[in-house]
């Protein structure tokens, strides 16, 4: 009884020990305001990559609300834990980022640690911007601290506990945080190594396009880029493991990135759509760079498949009888946009659908969320918008329109559809337009 006592006791202080020793590891000291912005040591080309690597990081993307200015912060981020707003990280000394010194910015985005000492949430990638060099750093520093000031308070964040007690995000960092610039690996050529720089550092890539464990975390080893999600889409596998009807070739990659839209597999929607437009900034080298380095996830010796013969393999003979439902539903609401003979298309690109990833996918969400949503903001615009179909097709009518092109394709059907589709259609009832 004695020895038992003095265990549970022992133990208890054991506890309150390094809870102590938690706390004190966990504390990040707030560092002091700086007293103006150093613009002086600013120069120009600094400024200009800055902005480059911006649109890489797709800041704006996230930290710009809809209707909102841009940087200035407030944008929603649905997570498992509730909602997190995004920061101002306009150089306003109120409201955004001005008094933060570039130590204190480096901290946030290395650490995710603000000025003043919070934890943030991985919501924001710090994991990935933590590979980010000193150099580049900077340079999206003095980028950020040259625009425009806006006033402005983004609503905060509040989650439920435990998910508010930002210290215990240190223990998550402990587990999945591992600063450091990327480290070239000797066995590959300089233009793998740029390419894993940008796709692991300020391109994210992996933030979509990774699954995540219970704790958010993504996963690692055989999962990295095996597919992920994002607002709803499925951010399709970028391996070996894609649904894509045709291989991925790294021209294809480059051409998707450069335009927003390969004719060989589908245009860059959803989510992906605002990530592409900055992509189509970046030098012709950096998404060489970046193509190359996603072809060593897959086959890079594949045979690239002959787009013209897999259509026509597709479609020539219908699977159904041709006043099915289904393709009465096809021919009225797609096939004036999609049909295999695009000629006499006037505006826009109009994607192929015998050869898109969305439709080829395991799961149906893209698909379902391309008809009901229709496509309204395009990587760029000439690629042309899809009229949403959310008030003129019911869930069950896009479940047999899809269920058909399915068959159509040689696919299995998307089992549960109709109720799939009525989720989703609540699910973004609230963005309708
Ligand atoms: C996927 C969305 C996303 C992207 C992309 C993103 N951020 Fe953020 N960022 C966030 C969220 C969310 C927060 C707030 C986290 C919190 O409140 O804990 C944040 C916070 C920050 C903060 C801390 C601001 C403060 O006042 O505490 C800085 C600095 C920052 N981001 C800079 C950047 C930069 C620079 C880029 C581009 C290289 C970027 N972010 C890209 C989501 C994003
Ligand atoms: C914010 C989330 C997000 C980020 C970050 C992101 N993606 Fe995506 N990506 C998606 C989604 C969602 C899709 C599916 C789009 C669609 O179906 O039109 C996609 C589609 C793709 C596709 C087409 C796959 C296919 O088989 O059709 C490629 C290639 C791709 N992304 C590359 C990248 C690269 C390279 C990066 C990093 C530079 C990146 N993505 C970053 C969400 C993201
Ligand atoms: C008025 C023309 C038009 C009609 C009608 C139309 N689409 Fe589209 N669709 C487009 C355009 C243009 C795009 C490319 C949008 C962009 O710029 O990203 C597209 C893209 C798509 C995509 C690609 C999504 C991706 O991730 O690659 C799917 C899937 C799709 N449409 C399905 C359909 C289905 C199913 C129908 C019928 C219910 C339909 N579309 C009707 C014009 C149309």
């Amino acid at each position: 009884m004695k020895t038992f006592k003095k265990i549970v006791l022992g133990g208890a202080a054991l506890v309150v020990v390094l809870a102590a020793a938690g706390l004190a590891l966990t504390h990040q000291g707030e560092i002091a305001p700086q007293a103006s912005i150093p613009t002086a040591e600013f120069s120009p080309q600094q400024i200009a990559k800055g902005k480059l690597l911006a649109a890489m990081g797709d800041c704006a993307v996230c930290h710009t609300a809809a209707n909102g200015k841009t940087n200035a912060g407030g944008l929603a981020m649905p997570s498992p834990f509730g909602t997190i707003y995004t920061s101002n990280i306009t150089p306003d000394v109120q409201t955004g980022i001005g008094g933060w010194s570039f130590e204190a910015f480096e901290r946030a985005m290395r650490h995710g640690v603000d000025r003043e000492g919070n934890y943030l949430y991985p919501a924001f990638p710090y994991t990935a911007f933590s590979r980010v060099t000193d150099e580049d750093m900077k340079a999206l520093y003095a980028y950020l601290m040259s625009e425009p000031a806006v006033e402005y308070t983004p609503p905060k964040t509040e989650l439920n506990f435990p998910y508010n007690v930002r210290r215990g995000i240190a223990a998550w960092n402990w587990l999945y945080l591992k600063p450091g610039v990327v480290k070239d690996d000797a066995a590959q050529a300089p233009e793998w190594n740029r390419g894993a720089y940008l796709v692991e550092g300020l391109g994210h890539c992996s933030a979509c396009h990774t699954p995540r464990n219970g704790l958010a975390a993504e996963k690692t080893g055989a999962d990295h880029f095996a597919g992920g999600s994002a607002e709803g889409w499925d951010a399709p596998a970028l391996t070996a493991r894609s649904a894509s009807p045709l291989p991925w070739t790294h021209a294809d990659l480059v051409t998707y990135m450069k335009d927003g839209y390969s004719p060989r597999h589908g245009v860059a929607a959803g989510p992906m759509a605002p990530v592409a437009h900055g992509l189509a900034q970046q030098s012709e080298a950096d998404l060489n760079a970046i193509a190359t380095y996603l072809m060593s996830y897959r086959d890079a010796n594949a045979a690239p498949g002959d787009a013209q013969a897999l259509i026509k393999e597709k479609t020539a003979t219908p699977k159904l009888a041709l006043d099915s439902e289904g393709y009465r539903l096809y021919q009225g609401a797609c096939m004036a946009c999609h049909r295999a003979d695009p000629s006499g298309s006037t505006f826009g690109v109009r994607p192929q659908l015998a050869l898109n990833t969305s439709l080829h996918a395991a799961a149906p969400d893209n698909a379902i969320l391309s008809v009901l949503e229709g496509i309204q903001k395009p990587a760029h615009p000439e690629l042309g918008t899809m009229p949403a179909f959310r008030h003129n097709l019911s869930d069950a009518q896009i479940a047999t329109l899809l269920n058909t092109m399915r068959a159509q394709y040689g696919l299995q059907e998307w089992k549960d559809l109709s109720a799939k589709v009525g989720q989703l259609r609540q699910q973004t009832s609230a963005s309708e337009h």
